[in-house]
């Protein structure tokens, strides 16, 4: 019988997030992450999913919390680590306080590298694969500024990445368009009547079940895409 896959979702406990942990529960060992503590993530993940609270504004904390967990599960190897938290806010950069701009860095950017190197070994030991989910939005998108700069962060990561554990690790980044998982009114922006052109958070997940698939380093999956004014791969 061919062993049950273990895989991390971090981010889990809403939208894309928590779509991709609903998809991949039935057949998979996961371990989900969140900001939110561990009774209110119970209310929302499928029974059987394992859970630990990790604030990504924190990043040294919540690698520690993460490894830990992994830890008790006893987990030395990984075969798919998604790492998908992430948060941003509609702001005019001139009222962009240090510390907002700090914690945008931190949980998005940050974290997600160091949390890729502190899984190394696991994921080598289990011949797995590291996703990064980015966004379209890395291409520079009005009122997120900050939130921009630390998704473009992580593709550069990544595509460097992908070279430095070819052959042992597969390395992709997954840069997903405007999704309705209710991130942009949480951000504090109103995207008005466009929202209808929003994918729906399950597809939008199986997209990304779809691209990990394919296994190629950097994609990009936006509506404008299937509108035939594609993003450009790299
Ligand atoms: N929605 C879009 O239009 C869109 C477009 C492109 C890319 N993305 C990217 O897709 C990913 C998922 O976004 P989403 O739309 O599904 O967002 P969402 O519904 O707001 O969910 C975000 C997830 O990240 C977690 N999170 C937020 N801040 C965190 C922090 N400081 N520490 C740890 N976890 C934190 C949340 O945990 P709690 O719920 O426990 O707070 C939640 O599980 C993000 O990386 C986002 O940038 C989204």
């Amino acid at each position: 019988m061919p062993r049950q896959k273990r895989i991390l979702i971090t981010g889990a406990t809403s939208g894309i997030g928590l779509a991709l942990v609903v998809r991949h529960a039935p057949d998979a060992a996961v371990l989900a992450t969140g900001r939110r503590s561990a009774e209110e993530a119970r209310r929302v993940l499928p029974d059987g999913v394992a859970y630990v609270q990790a604030d990504q504004r924190h990043p040294e904390r919540a690698v520690a919390a993460i490894l830990s967990a992994l830890d008790d599960l006893g987990w030395d190897r990984l075969d798919l680590a998604v790492l998908n938290a992430g948060t941003g806010h509609a702001v005019d950069p001139a009222g962009e306080t240090p510390q907002m701009l700090r914690d945008v860095l931190d949980a998005n950017l940050f974290c997600a590298v160091t949390l890729a190197q502190a899984l190394r070994p696991r994921l080598e030991a289990g011949q797995g694969r590291l996703v990064l989910i980015g966004s379209t939005a890395r291409k520079g998108a009005a009122g997120f500024a900050s939130y921009a700069a630390a998704k473009a962060g992580l593709h550069g990561f990544a595509r460097a990445l992908a070279e430095e554990w070819r052959g042992r690790i597969a390395v992709q980044v997954v840069h997903p368009g405007p999704t309705d998982t209710g991130m942009h009114a949480r951000a504090g922006h109103d995207p008005g009547r466009l929202v209808r052109l929003f994918a729906r958070t399950g597809t939008m997940a199986r997209l990304i079940d779809a691209a990990i698939a394919r296994g190629r380093t950097v994609e990009t999956i936006s509506f404008a895409r299937f509108l035939g004014r594609g993003e450009g791969g790299r």
